[in-house]
């Protein structure tokens, strides 16, 4: 039997998840009265077949109810985007977002590559549901990226020896 322990305190997870670098994205969807996003880095790949991300939504975000069940995109952001990402995420930034004319699903113009989504299933997360969401269109371009690590955001330079030449 593993041995129980008490759960740790939320300031020590805490920080031990900010030594995790993680891009930084604006999951965007069409919200009761327009256009929404909001600014997430608990993202992650899933499956291949069928084409599956996962991404966490805290239940006590304005997003939650509108967000959980409905078509998203995940807009991963560029290193240029740290404004839109302060932005949607309710804190200092005064980017004015610039949507995508003409997409299904709102998406942002520009980002530095975007995966449109299904809601495929949702998961009890504890204080987040978990929506992992079926891929249906998606595209990318060249560029730095944005990422956030040490409750930081930072950059990541574009890599000529990537994974590009496997696809
Ligand atoms: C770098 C960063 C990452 C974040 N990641 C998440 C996340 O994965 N899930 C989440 O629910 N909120 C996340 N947030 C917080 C939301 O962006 C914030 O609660 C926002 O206000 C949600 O939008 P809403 O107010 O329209 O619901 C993150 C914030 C920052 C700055």
């Amino acid at each position: 039997m593993p041995e129980v322990l008490a759960p740790p305190r939320p300031a020590a997870l805490r920080a031990c998840m900010s030594r995790f670098t993680t891009g930084v994205t604006v999951v965007t969807y069409e919200g009761d009265d327009g256009p929404r996003g909001a600014t997430m880095n608990s993202f992650t790949s899933v499956s291949a077949d069928p084409p599956l991300i996962l991404i966490s939504v805290a239940r006590r975000a304005r997003c939650h109810d509108q967000l959980v069940g409905r078509p998203f995109c995940v807009n991963i952001l560029g290193a240029e985007h740290e404004a839109l990402a302060r932005q949607f995420a309710g804190t200092a930034g005064a980017a004015e977002p610039r949507w995508m004319p003409g997409a299904r699903v709102p998406r942002l113009d520009n980002p530095l590559a975007w995966i449109e989504c299904e809601p495929w299933r949702s998961y009890d997360g504890g204080d987040h549901t978990l929506v992992l969401g079926q891929v249906t269109d998606l595209g990318h371009r060249d560029g730095d990226a944005l990422t956030y690590a040490w409750s930081r955001f930072g950059t990541a330079a574009e890599s000529s020896d990537g994974i590009e030449h496997l696809i």
